[in-house]
């Protein structure tokens, strides 16, 4: 549970993020909206990137916005980039460990949950391949695995499945409904594919140039007139 209070941002004279309330309550959450609405832009103040001009964010019970940036991922902040993340040069096994590579646990326990966040997600490479020799789709699921890996509590997916074809985005909506469970993690997606957030996100908010315009049940934002009317003219909604 993650409730968002007065949240505002503001580079220069522009608002990307202005006075935004909302509460993500299900266990996956959509956020979407045009190109620029702030979606990212959120996404770097939960992650500490970004500094808001004001407002406030309790993630299980917790001031997020209070903690150090490089405490947020030990207290188990994880996120996917839209530009990908994972290092050629190093092994699937290497890029997911460096993520888990600070907890306290014991070496043996931190092989174990790497190895089982790797195959989690469900990647066919070995563990010891080489990132740089996947394909584009095997490349994404090492990015997923670094976000279950540890005991991870908030898991921000930003357009995981952009550029991806049909086959590889329905295993990785079949990946992302089992991190819930799986984790007891709170996820939020944002992407543009309908489909996916459909097919994932029980609930979904919208935001449109920085303001919150629908928050609710997936099925009834979609349909919900100010939300079909945001879109209009934009090309990446399926
Ligand atoms: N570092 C920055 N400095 C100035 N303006 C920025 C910066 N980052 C983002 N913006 C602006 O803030 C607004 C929101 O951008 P943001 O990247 O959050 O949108 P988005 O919803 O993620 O869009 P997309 O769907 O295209 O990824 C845009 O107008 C963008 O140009
Ligand atoms: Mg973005």
């Amino acid at each position: 549970m993650m409730e968002v209070s007065g949240l505002t941002v503001r580079f220069g004279g522009v608002l990307p993020l202005d006075d935004v309330s909302v509460t993500f309550e299900s266990s996956t959450c959509g956020l979407i909206g045009p190109n620029g609405a702030g979606k990212t832009t959120f996404f770097n103040v939960l992650s500490g990137f970004v500094t808001p001009a004001s407002g406030r964010v309790r993630a299980f019970g917790e001031d997020l916005l209070a903690m150090a940036h490089y405490r947020r991922a030990r207290w188990g902040l994880r996120r996917t980039f839209q530009t990908e993340q994972a290092i050629e040069e190093l092994s699937v096994y290497d890029n997911v460990a460096m993520i888990h590579e600070h907890s306290r646990l014991t070496s043996s326990k931190r092989r174990d949950d790497v190895l089982e966040a790797i195959s989690f997600v469900g990647i066919q490479a070995s563990p010891s391949d080489r990132v740089g020799t996947l394909g584009a789709g095997e490349r994404r699921l090492v990015e997923m695995a670094r976000c279950v890996v540890g005991s991870p509590r908030l898991v921000l997916l930003d357009e995981p499945a952009a550029g991806l074809p049909d086959d590889e985005t329905n295993h990785l909506a079949a990946v992302i409904r089992r991190i819930p469970q799986h984790t007891g993690a709170l996820v939020v997606l944002v992407d543009h594919d309908m489909g996916l957030v459909s097919a994932t996100c029980e609930t979904t908010s919208v935001l449109d140039f920085g303001h919150l315009i629908a928050s609710g049940p997936t099925a009834e934002v979609l349909q919900d007139e100010r939300v079909v009317n945001a879109y209009l003219g934009t090309k990446e909604v399926a």
